[in-house]
């Protein structure tokens, strides 16, 4: 089945699907983004990434290309015309199309809105489930305001290849002081040994995600104590547990961090029990097609 891409007000096959090279998107990286969970035939907590969605717009002062009703009905349709069932929903403004200039375009111009959906690999996630993940450590090089979920990435792009080089699946970034920031895609958790959830506050240095917000309605509920301080890589070496979040990969177990083995090198039960369970702690908004 060929995929299709929302760009615009249009649906198009995804070899149609095109936009401007004066895009500002494309030529400044001005532009914001979210990416949303399909679970089984449902969208995962849409009311938090699209309250993230109107915070990261206004903080860079761009319009809603849409209005936000509008804009879930797209979503919505542009993952029924993909019949994903289990997968991602993922959608880009940017500040639209001018003629190349750093400062904000003169006049009304609209901004672009893309949206596509693609299905996930349900054995690559039980694998993960089973193994757990390793990641490595690298120096945060991004700016200050990654508390906006800016299509800016390079410097994740930049993480991520380097641990795909080294053969694990995230790169943890630190700050000059040594402590864990967050993962290139990710927010990064340890678990310590008396069971307590351990996260770095998200005021600075991280985003925000939604999923970690999932993860601390759960611990509320099931009466797990969660602390929101900075960790050193060598206190997440010595963890109990250690764990990633994410919308694509909700709660992921790490089972390595550089050369070091956490616990026993398999899957801690804590963050096996959240996995297993996180969709109880969500909103599902039910997609009704199937
Ligand atoms: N990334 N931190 C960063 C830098 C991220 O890029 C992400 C998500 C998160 C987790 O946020 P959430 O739980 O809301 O997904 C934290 C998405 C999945 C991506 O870029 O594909």
């Amino acid at each position: 089945m060929s995929r299709i891409a929302y760009v615009n007000g249009r649906y198009l096959p995804h070899a149609d699907a095109v936009v401007h090279v004066e895009d500002r998107g494309f030529q400044f990286a001005d532009g914001v983004y979210e990416v949303c969970e399909i679970w089984n035939g449902q969208i995962v907590d849409m009311t938090r990434h699209l309250d993230r969605l109107a915070r990261s717009l206004n903080e860079l002062s761009m319009d809603w290309p849409v209005e936000r009703r509008a804009l879930t009905m797209i979503l919505r349709e542009t993952i029924r015309r993909n019949r994903v069932k289990d997968g991602l929903v993922y959608l880009q403004i940017t500040r639209g199309q001018a003629r190349r200039d750093f400062s904000f375009p003169k006049g009304k111009v609209p901004p672009t809105l893309v949206v596509t959906a693609r299905s996930s690999d349900p054995k690559a996630a039980l694998k993960v489930g089973e193994e757990g993940i390793s990641v490595i450590t690298t120096p945060d090089i991004r700016w200050e305001r990654v508390d906006i979920k800016t299509v800016s990435l390079l410097p994740q792009v930049l993480a991520k290849e380097k641990a795909v080089r080294a053969g694990a699946k995230e790169a943890w970034m630190f700050d000059k002081d040594g402590f864990v920031t967050e993962g290139a895609s990710s927010n990064a958790w340890i678990v310590s040994q008396d069971g307590t959830l351990i996260t770095r506050p998200a005021e600075k240095g991280i985003l925000r995600g939604i999923t970690r917000a999932a993860i601390m309605d759960y611990a509320a509920a099931n009466g797990i104590t969660v602390e929101e301080r900075p960790f050193t890589i060598e206190e997440a070496k010595a963890a109990r547990e250690a764990f990633i979040t994410s919308a694509t990969m909700t709660a992921s177990p790490v089972v390595k961090i550089d050369d070091s083995v956490i616990g026993n090198g398999a899957p801690g039960s804590i963050v096996s029990d959240m996995r297993a369970r996180f969709h109880e702690a969500v909103e599902k908004l039910a997609l009704s097609v199937y």
